[in-house]
C-alpha cells in the first residue's frame, strides 16, 4: 500500500464538505489526518491470536459494540462504561494505537483496554486494505454494519456537529450524492461492508457478521451469539441475569446518560465531543429525512451492491 502519505501521491483526492478532501487510496476514500497511521497499522500491526478487533464503517453502532463487547470480555462492567466513553475503552487502532509512531501505544497490561490475556481495539480499516494483517492471525473480528439510509443519516448529523463549529451545514442532498459514490470517510460504504461479509462466509469462526437491526430486535440472543463466539459464554446459574445487566448497561438510554457521554468536551484523539457519538439510537430514523426519490436511488445501489451477490440486506 502507499509508501508517501503525500496528498498528491494519492490516486485522487475529492472534497467531501468544505473544502475538506479525503484521498483515495486503493479505492477507499481516507481522510488524510489517519492515511498515515492507517499505513502504520497495515504494515507494524500484528494481532494476537488471543485478540479482539471490532470492525465497522463509521456510524454503524461503532460505540454500541464497543460497550458491549467490553462488557462481556470484563462481565461487571457497569462502573468502568460510567466513567469512561466506550472509545476510551476500546482504542481505534488507526486513531489511537498508531497515531504517532511504529510502536503501539496503549499495548501495556496496565493498559484499560486489558483484561489480563484478551486485548480489544477497534478500526474502520477496510477488509481489503488489512487483509495481510488479519489473514495472518487467528484472532477474532466482529464486525457491526447498518443500513444504509440510516447510516448516511447518521453520517450527515455527524458531518454537521463537526462543521457547525466552523462553517455553515452540509446539505443533505451533497451528503446523498458524496455517500452514493462512496466520497464519504472509509467509503465506499458497500464496498466496505462486502469486504468484511466475505470474510464471515469464508472464516465464520474468525468473523461474527452483525447488523444494527438484529441487535435492535433482539439484544439478549445476539450479546449470548456474541459471547460465544468470543469463547467467553455465559455461564451459571445466573447466566440470563448476567445477560440482562450487559444489554442494559450497553442500551442507548443508560449509556447516553452517563455524565462522561453527556460532556461536551472532546477527546484529544477527535475533534468532535463525547456527547457526539450518542444522537437518537433508533432504527429508521431516515424515513424522517430523505425523500421517496432519494430512498429509491439508495435502494436501486443496495441492490445493486448487496443482493446481486446474495446478501440481501438493507432495503
Ligand atoms: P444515530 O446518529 O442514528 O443516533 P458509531 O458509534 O459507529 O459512530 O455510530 C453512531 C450511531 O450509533 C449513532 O446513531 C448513535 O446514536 C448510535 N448509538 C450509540 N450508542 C448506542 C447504543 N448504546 N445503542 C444504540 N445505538 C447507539
Amino acid at each position: 500500500m502507499m509508501e508517501n502519505s503525500d496528498l498528491e501521491m494519492w490516486s485522487s483526492k475529492e472534497k467531501w464538505w468544505g473544502d475538506n478532501c479525503l484521498g483515495r487510496v486503493d479505492g477507499f476514500w481516507l481522510l488524510p489526518q489517519f492515511i498515515q497511521s492507517i499505513d502504520r497499522v497495515v504494515k507494524h500491526f500484528k494481532p494476537l491470536p488471543s485478540d479482539i478487533i471490532l470492525a465497522s464503517f463509521p456510524k454503524t453502532g461503532t460505540t454500541w459494540l464497543k460497550s458491549l463487547l467490553y462488557s462481556i470480555i470484563n462481565r461487571s462492567s457497569k462502573h468502568r462504561l460510567a466513567t469512561k466513553n466506550p472509545h476510551e475503552l476500546i482504542p481505534i487502532l488507526e486513531v489511537q494505537v498508531y497515531a504517532t509512531s511504529n510502536e503501539p501505544l496503549m499495548l501495556t497490561p496496565s493498559s484499560s483496554s486489558i483484561n489480563r490475556s484478551r486485548r480489544l481495539f477497534s478500526t474502520h480499516i477496510p477488509y481489503q486494505l488489512l487483509a495481510k494483517t488479519l489473514d495472518s492471525s487467528e484472532c477474532r473480528v466482529v464486525y457491526v454494519t447498518r443500513n444504509p439510509k440510516d447510516t448516511l443519516i447518521s453520517t450527515w448529523h455527524f458531518v454537521n456537529k463537526w462543521i457547525k463549529a466552523k462553517e455553515g451545514s452540509w446539505p443533505l442532498e451533497v451528503a446523498t450524492d458524496k455517500f452514493c459514490r462512496g466520497v464519504i470517510p472509509c467509503g465506499p460504504y458497500y464496498d466496505h461492508v462486502m469486504g468484511y461479509k466475505k470474510l464471515s462466509l469464508e472464516k465464520p469462526n474468525n468473523l461474527f457478521f452483525i447488523t444494527y437491526e438484529e441487535l435492535m430486535d433482539d439484544p439478549k440472543t445476539h450479546v449470548k451469539k456474541l459471547a460465544e463466539f468470543l469463547g467467553c459464554p455465559f455461564i451459571g446459574e445466573d447466566r440470563e441475569e448476567q445477560v440482562e445487566e450487559v444489554v442494559k448497561s450497553c442500551s442507548f438510554e443508560v449509556l447516553r446518560n452517563h455524565e462522561v457521554n453527556k460532556s461536551g468536551e472532546s477527546p484529544t484523539w477527535f475533534p468532535l465531543p463525547y456527547n457526539s457519538f450518542f444522537r437518537k439510537g433508533a432504527v429508521g430514523d431516515h424515513k424522517n429525512y430523505l425523500t421517496d426519490e432519494t430512498i429509491d436511488r439508495i435502494d436501486t445501489l443496495t441492490r445493486e451492491k448487496f443482493h446481486s451477490s446474495g446478501f440481501m440486506y438493507g432495503i
